[in-house]
């Protein structure tokens, strides 16, 4: 097999096996909280989750983030994803997808996910330092086709490029390989991190310049693709370079921090992702601003037990976002985000710090 889908499994074996979250720098949403309604004037029943992204329609906020495809058992994890994210009405992406543009024997692998979530809202993926050296407009048109795409995911991933063994760190042209990949394709382009984060200035610089019509931040606070490298290094012997990474481990801007950042500069639907781990977490995340959360390494442990521990899974999560509103008196989504929310310590010190006006922030909000 080819050194891409080598790595693939790799990294799904490293996931699942070894520690790679964060937990110095956190999520930052143990700093946000939902102010408790004794008077909800509402039925747990009556909370309703549907809503809409990108024009489609979804039964509630949650999108399986980027993970997999281009080997053997990755096509097995997201036949799974695909499956639930059908039944449960919920949105997906399918991981990189640049070993299979290399080797179309492995197309399967993704688009197994079309042909099991025929209607669900599905997003391709390429890498941007992949967009700048080998792949051409009809490569990422491929991308989309091989899914029947309903947008495309470009990630932006420098920590993981420079801490991966024989990665890519090069990121010159970034902004202008984005936008000349956004006026190929005629679906619109999500810029997703990978586990560190947007800041305010690249969310503008990646709205106005990029044509990027979405973003999600996949801050920190989860999954780290650098400590997934240390220990790849350490499994390859090249302990140099796992030494060199291993100060970057808990590198990033935390995903609450990113989700204000990025909805307070501009005008574009975010998703919460990176360290989402509970339905009360998805909740804080779209009260502070996002329009839809997602949850990458939780999924992929649920999905390699099989699709009833996916559905537990999900079902959790969207059971406990239900109760979430239902505690702060919240019917729909837009009431969610009209709820008081009260943050504190090092996120409301960040924020600060960055020149946001918080307060100000949360009551536009409000108001939207
Ligand atoms: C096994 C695995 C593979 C991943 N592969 C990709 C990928 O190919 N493309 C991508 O954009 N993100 C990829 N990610 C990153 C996730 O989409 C997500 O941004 C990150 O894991 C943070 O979310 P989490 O804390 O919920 O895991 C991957 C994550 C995992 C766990």
């Amino acid at each position: 097999m080819s050194p891409i889908v080598d790595r693939k499994l790799e990294h799904i074996n490293v996931c699942l096996e070894k520690d790679v979250e964060m937990h110095r720098n956190t999520s930052g949403f143990e700093d946000v909280w939902l102010v408790h309604r004794c008077l909800p004037e509402l039925d747990l029943d009556d909370v309703k989750l549907e809503t809409e992204f990108l024009g489609f329609k979804l039964r509630a906020p949650l999108m399986i983030s980027a993970m997999t495809g281009g080997h053997p058992k990755a096509k097995i994890i997201n036949e799974v994803l695909a499956e639930v994210v059908e039944e449960m009405g919920l949105a997906m992406a399918v991981g990189s997808q640049r070993a299979a543009l290399i080797d179309g024997r492995l197309a399967d692998t993704f688009s197994v996910a079309r042909r099991k979530a025929p209607t669900a809202f599905l997003v391709a993926n390429i890498g941007a330092a992949q967009l700048i050296s080998d792949l051409s407009p009809s490569d990422i048109r491929r991308a989309v086709e091989m899914i029947d795409a309903d947008a495309l995911n470009v990630h932006l991933n420098p920590t993981h490029e420079f801490s991966q063994l024989r990665g890519e760190p090069r990121f010159r042209g970034v902004l202008q390989a984005i936008r000349k990949a956004a006026e190929s394709i005629d679906v619109p382009v999500i810029a997703k991190e990978t586990g560190c984060g947007v800041s305010r200035e690249d969310a503008v610089r990646l709205v106005e310049e990029a044509n990027v019509k979405a973003i999600e931040v996949a801050g920190a606070g989860g999954t780290s693709w650098c400590k997934v490298e240390v220990y790849r290094s350490q499994m390859h012997g090249e302990q140099l370079k796992a030494r060199i990474a291993d100060v970057f481990s808990e590198w990033g801007i935390p995903t609450a921090l990113s989700v204000v950042e990025v909805k307070s500069s501009v005008d574009v639907p975010v998703i919460a992702s990176g360290g989402i781990r509970s339905g009360l977490d998805c909740a804080k995340a779209l009260a502070i601003g996002a329009d839809l959360a997602g949850v990458a390494l939780p999924a992929l442990r649920a999905a390699v037990e099989g699709g009833e521990a996916l559905r537990a899974m999900l079902t959790v999560f969207i059971e406990q976002l239900r109760a979430a509103m239902f505690l702060t008196g919240s019917r729909g989504l837009r009431e969610l985000r009209r709820a008081d929310v009260v943050v504190l310590g090092r996120v409301r010190e960040w924020i600060q710090a960055r020149g946001v006006d918080l307060d100000g922030y949360l009551k536009v909000r409000r108001t939207l």
